[in-house]
């Protein structure tokens, strides 16, 4: 086996997936803990004050308590080594929160015990479902009253289509939190929590006759229940997992790191390890190929004191080497590879060698653009992240005509970075471009960014638009005759979009005029 593809096997590279307020950061510190990645709970995550900010990019994030940058977060465990890539987990959506999951082979949804499957939770599962990435459900806040537990499932099943299969099964009620029986292993154990849960909670494991005295009624129900999910046929299965038909589901609490390690071990046993992907022509690149990675994600300013800007590649092929040339596939260009780090929150440590599934943060990347391909040797092209149904748009005006040249540089700029969808039109003019955004949160952003790195105060009018379809120059000329209805040119790509204040408006037109393109912007449902 080449070292590529020795390397991509204990490669684990996921995502947490989740409502805000359902205990990502949590998880993220507890797994890190556990990995040994940390020593202390609370020092990776940039939340609100608890950790010192640099910027005033992080300076927004810290006023709001959230986290608008993502990147990913490496440890290593049981000789394995994970990538943690974050996801953005605001309220809004924005789509920066789609496309890094087109970096990941596996997520973790967590849901609250109390709250079970909120809004957030399934658009992201939506997005995991259009990819097909398997998921992996944590049941986390065990330690607070809840839910019953098959109700849960009952709910996962209804709201994600996927049978879920209990790894472990609660021992009490959400509440009363004891520990878990552990189906695929055949034992129980108990959960013992240490002081400030910042160190590693205690596991014991229990034997029948400790079970039933110290436990009672609870530890008879749990097997009860464990029962009838045998009875029920809710054994898990590899291929179904990976198939995207069924869940591998854990019970546990972050906060205490009840059922954390066990999290990380399914995630070592269960999880797929990186797989060879296909190009752009269906044509897959073998993981001992030459170096081959995908842009999934571009920030710049992180650190405004270096105006720098990085893009963060998820290696597809190979190894990568810092300081290797690369060519970009979309300009044919040399890129070279000097500045590699690896970047969470605003921990950064270079790298110098990375295998499939890892992920470089690549400094001063001016050129690279969210989908776009680095290579070595054989050129290869990885197909476009897609880019998804704006919902919300709004003109942006420079307020002082002395700065359109900031305007249109910042403009161009965020749109290059993949911050917003910028839509022009001749009748609107090069001065007044419409933004269009999945999340109106990215407004903010643009507006924000716009004003401190360059200088150029913006006017946002927004829209009344809801709606955005791909035409074609032939609809084009009758929808723009049409009320409630427009038609723009994305500028990145050059794509005609016809947008609609509402559903029942485009309906109506589409009835009186017969045979007018209108395709939805990315297949997929609920997306
Ligand atoms: P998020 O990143 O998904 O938004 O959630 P975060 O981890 O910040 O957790 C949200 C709240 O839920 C936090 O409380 C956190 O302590 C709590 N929490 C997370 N996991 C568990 C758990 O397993 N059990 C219990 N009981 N609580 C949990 P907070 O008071 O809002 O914030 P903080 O001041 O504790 O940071």
């Amino acid at each position: 086996m080449s070292t590529a593809t020795s390397e991509a096997a204990r490669r684990r590279t996921f995502a947490v997936i989740s409502h805000p307020d359902a205990g990502k950061s949590t998880m993220t510190e507890a797994l890190a803990l556990h990995a040994s990645a940390i020593t202390q709970a609370g020092a990776v995550h940039g939340k609100a004050g608890r950790r010192g900010v640099t910027s005033d990019w992080m300076e927004m994030e810290r006023a709001r308590g959230i986290s608008i940058t993502s990147a990913a977060l490496r440890f290593d465990y049981r000789g394995h080594m994970f990538n943690l890539v974050d996801t953005p987990g605001h309220a809004d959506f924005s789509e920066d929160t789609y496309r890094v999951l087109a970096a990941v082979d596996c997520a973790v949804m967590l849901l609250d015990a109390a709250k079970g499957m909120e809004p957030q939770t399934m658009k992201l599962f939506e997005v995991c479902r259009h990819r097909r990435i398997p998921v992996i459900t944590f049941v986390n806040k065990w330690d607070r009253p809840g839910q019953e537990p098959l109700e849960l499932l009952d709910e996962i099943e209804e709201r994600t289509g996927l049978r879920p299969t209990p790894v472990t099964w609660p021992i009490g009620v959400a509440g009363n939190f004891h520990g878990v029986v552990d189906r695929m292993e055949g034992r129980a154990v108990r959960y013992t929590r240490t002081p400030g849960g910042a160190t590693k909670a205690l596991e014991t494991e229990l034997t029948p006759e400790q079970g039933a005295a110290e436990l009672g009624a609870d530890w008879t129900r749990a097997w009860e229940e464990t029962d009838l999910l045998a009875a029920i046929g809710a054994e898990h299965d590899q291929k179904a997992f990976e198939a995207h038909e069924s869940t591998p589901v854990l019970f546990g609490a972050a906060l205490s790191n009840f059922g954390v390690a066990r999290l990380l071990d399914v995630l070592v046993d269960l999880a797929p390890a990186p797989a060879p992907r296909p190009d752009v022509e269906g044509t897959v690149r073998p993981l001992d190929a030459p170096f081959s990675g995908l842009v999934f994600k571009v920030q710049a300013n992180m650190d405004p004191a270096h105006r720098d800007r990085i893009a963060f590649v998820r290696v597809c092929s190979g190894r990568f080497e810092r300081g290797m040339v690369l060519t970009h596939a979309a300009t044919g260009r040399p890129f070279a590879t000097k500045y590699a780090q690896s970047v969470f929150g605003q921990e950064r440590a270079t790298i110098d060698e990375a295998y499939p599934g890892d992920v470089v943060g690549l400094v001063n990347a001016t050129a690279l653009r969210p989908g776009d391909t680095l290579y070595e040797g054989k050129p290869v092209e990885f197909p476009p992240i897609p880019s998804f149904a704006p919902e919300h748009f709004a003109v942006a005006r420079s307020r002082s005509t002395a700065k359109s040249k900031q305007f249109r540089r910042g403009i161009d700029q965020l749109d290059g970075e993949g911050v917003i969808q910028v839509l022009r039109s001749d009748l609107r003019g090069d001065q007044a471009p419409v933004l269009a955004a999945v999340g109106p949160m990215q407004f903010e952003v643009v507006q924000h960014r716009l004003a401190t790195e360059f200088g150029a105060e913006i006017i946002l009018d927004r829209l009344e638009y809801t709606l955005a379809l791909r035409t074609d120059a032939e609809s084009a000329e009758v929808l723009r005759r049409q009320r409630g209805a427009e038609v723009l040119s994305r500028s990145r790509d050059q794509a005609l979009l016809a947008v609609f204040t509402d559903q029942w408006r485009m309906r109506s037109i589409q009835r009186e005029h017969e045979g007018l393109t209108l395709e939805p912007l990315i297949a997929g449902r609920g997306i």
